[in-house]
């Protein structure tokens, strides 16, 4: 695997530059592009050994460019489980992000609320995780030039991050919530008994995908800041039908304050 993730790299360092922060543009982040000053583009099918990217609503591509004053690699469009791609596919931009000498993550996604405090259209930023997945994307054999067989998961998201990232909300005068995601393969959203025992498990929003990515960039103890949007709610009482279209829509409607916080936001990590 080493060589291939390194032959991936070398495609991408050789068309872009230096970069410290990668950013993984979840449902309703895509925006994010356009106040990034693109100096290259790559669209997935051109880049070796890039899986390609299936999902309505995500382009798939690889963004190089200038965030304010730092240099990010944004990818457009992420690898779901529930497409059927393996966890080593799903994870493979972060290892190639590390061999770009990347050691900064920040990942967004869509999710349905939990907890009865959050409404739809919140944004919550990810204090910790609950790895629901079916598939652990570092079963086997250990890389162990990229960490230990047994990784350390207490600070799946950095606290510092988190912390920058409350200071920065009440500035832009965002509102902004806290919690805990649990991932999972999808791709049907939960039954209401599904909801309600993923709130008993402790989560706070639930969500298809993420977990994988930051698992491996943990690996790698690379740092992350983690953002979701929650589109539906699976609380008792307000769950109603939801489809992938409103979760896009609902997304849409918060990507001007998600845009804005993670402008912000590259600039301090
Ligand atoms: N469940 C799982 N994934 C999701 C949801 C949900 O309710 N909303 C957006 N992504």
């Amino acid at each position: 695997m080493y060589e291939t993730y390194k032959e991936t790299a070398a495609f991408i360092k050789e068309r872009t530059g230096e970069a410290d922060i990668a950013i993984i543009l979840g449902t309703g982040l895509a925006s994010l592009v356009n106040e990034i000053d693109v100096q290259v583009e790559i669209s997935y099918t051109e880049i070796p050994n890039f899986p390609v990217s299936t999902v309505e609503g995500h382009h798939g591509k690889l963004v190089y460019g200038s965030l304010g004053k730092r240099k990010v690699l944004a990818l457009q469009g992420r690898f779901h489980y529930y497409e059927g791609y393996s966890m080593q596919e799903v994870t493979f931009p972060v290892r190639v992000f590390y061999e770009l000498g990347i050691r900064k993550l920040i990942v967004s996604n869509a999710s349905g609320g939990l907890n009865p405090e959050f409404k739809v259209g919140d944004i919550m930023v990810l204090t910790d995780h609950i790895n629901f997945f079916p598939e652990h994307p570092l079963r086997g054999t250990n890389l162990s030039a990229y960490g230990p067989r047994f990784p350390d998961m207490s600070e799946p998201y950095k606290q510092q991050f988190i912390q920058q990232a409350f200071k920065l909300a009440n500035q832009l005068n965002i509102s902004l919530k806290k919690g805990v995601y649990v991932g999972v393969s999808g791709p049907t959203f939960e039954t209401p008994a599904e909801y309600l025992m993923f709130r008993h498990l402790g989560a706070d929003v639930v969500g298809m995908s993420t977990v994988p990515e930051v698992i491996v960039a943990r690996h790698m103890q690379m740092d992350v800041f983690g953002l979701s949007v929650i589109t539906d709610s699976g609380v008792p009482g307000e769950i109603k039908e939801v489809s992938h279209e409103e979760v896009q829509h609902i997304a849409a409607q918060a990507e001007p304050k998600l845009t804005a916080l993670v402008k912000e936001m590259v600039q301090v990590m």
